[in-house]
């Protein structure tokens, strides 16, 4: 007699063969239209405009925007894959493709239905960029400590300050601020709007000259006196501090699937190397040193992976994932950084020079142990959620 028909699976590792095409199409994009641009817009910075343009005709851009409006309507899950699979090409490019989620996540969570039929389409039609405008010079990881201002005037709110570290400001055509509108209250005086960037008093400050992802424009961006319709508040005043934590518990498993396309790329490069390279009449490979380093990446990578899978199935059934998705950043963007600083070690003299890839994998592997919350940040989070588990 049969036992286990009736069985449903609990759980499934086995992507669809959806999933999988989707995988396969980012992942020969990264190989054919990624990997050959990736040393050059490295070294001299440039903004990946074409790819991007590139990206967006295939479908690889904004996979999560709903169906509703007429995007493709993809979970976290698939978020997840190809971010993996572009940022396994060169992160400054994938990131650049991928960081509309940031910007266009608070219109979806908090925005009107009006609101999602102004801001989304347009994503759709043309490579549109979108920001997200919540870290300051004074306010990274101390959210509640934002300094800019939005002050109501009729119909309008006036807005004050300047965001720093925004990904694609430079480049985009709307971004999310967050601004105080009540300056006694804390977190809970924050709000959210959308703010275009062609708008009067909108200044890009600066591109940044960063140490890794240098194809990403990384920009500092001030407000002065800019006008914004009342229409462009997302959500409630006060709401803005929670709309950007959701944001945040949405996008970081995507994120850190980057972080773990990066260390994979550096792990293949160096069993590549490791076959190759010989010394005392051997290949390294034979080095018990150097074999349990690569053994500790292949591990470490699948471990990330899965993190990154379970916070982003989470998502996908609709439940809270704040404490999944800072266990799969944290975890992700530490072991990037631990497999390409030993993936350089393989490499030896050649893996600290520019020539050899994986010296621009550890510098771009630093950013995802910095950017959309620290690996500080999300242990904290995750002790937080241990020791004060909160009920929403
Ligand atoms: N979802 C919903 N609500 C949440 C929440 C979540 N995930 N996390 C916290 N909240 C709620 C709390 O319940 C609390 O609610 P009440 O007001 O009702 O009590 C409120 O928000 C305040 O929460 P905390 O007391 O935990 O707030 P805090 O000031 O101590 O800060 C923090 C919490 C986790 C440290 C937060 O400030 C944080 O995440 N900091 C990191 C910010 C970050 O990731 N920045 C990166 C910017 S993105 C980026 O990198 C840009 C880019 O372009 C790549």
């Amino acid at each position: 007699m049969a036992t286990t028909a009736a069985i449903e699976p609990g759980i499934s590792f086995a992507l669809t063969e959806e999933q999988r095409a989707l995988r396969e199409l980012a992942h020969e994009f990264a190989e054919k239209e990624i990997r050959p641009k990736a040393a050059e817009y490295d070294e001299h910075q440039i903004h990946p405009a074409d790819v991007i343009a590139k990206a967006h005709e295939v479908g690889l851009m904004n996979p999560h925007l709903p169906e509703e409006l007429g995007g493709a309507g993809l979970g976290a899950l698939e978020g997840a894959l190809i971010g993996e699979e572009l940022c396994w090409g060169c992160s400054g490019i994938g990131t650049s493709i991928v960081a509309n989620i940031l910007g266009a996540l608070p219109v979806l969570l908090a925005g009107t239905d009006e609101q999602q039929r102004e801001w989304v389409p347009p994503l759709l039609e043309e490579p549109i960029l979108c920001s997200f405008g919540l870290t300051e010079p004074n306010a990274g990881s101390d959210v509640s400590g934002i300094q800019t201002t939005a002050v109501r005037m009729g119909d309008e709110y006036v807005i004050n300050g300047s965001k720093m570290f925004i990904t694609n400001a430079g480049q985009a055509a709307w971004l999310t601020v967050f601004a105080s509108t009540d300056k006694d209250a804390g977190h809970r005086g924050l709000t959210a709007f959308v703010v275009p960037t062609d708008a009067d008093g909108v200044t890009i400050e600066k591109h940044l000259d960063k140490m890794g992802q240098r194809a990403t424009d990384t920009s500092a961006i001030a407000f002065q006196d800019v006008q914004v319709p009342a229409a462009n508040r997302l959500g409630e005043e006060g709401e803005g501090f929670k709309i950007a934590m959701r944001t945040l518990d949405h996008t970081r498993p995507g994120t850190a699937s980057g972080a773990v396309g990066v260390a994979r790329a550096a792990f293949e490069h160096a069993v590549e190397y490791a076959r190759e390279r010989v010394q005392f009449g051997q290949p390294i490979a034979m080095n018990q040193g150097v074999n349990f380093l690569i053994a500790d990446m292949a591990a470490e990578i699948e471990a990330a992976r899965l993190l990154c899978w379970q916070a982003a199935w989470m998502l996908d059934q609709g439940e809270r994932a704040t404490l999944q998705s800072s266990y799969a950043k944290r975890f992700a963007a530490d072991t990037a950084m631990k497999v390409t600083t030993d993936a350089v070690q393989v490499f030896g003299g050649y893996g600290y020079i520019k020539e050899f890839p994986v010296e621009k994998l550890m510098r771009d592997a630093k950013l995802f142990q910095i950017y959309e919350g620290t690996s500080q940040i999300q242990r904290l989070v995750i002790a937080r959620e241990i020791f004060l588990p909160r009920g929403d």
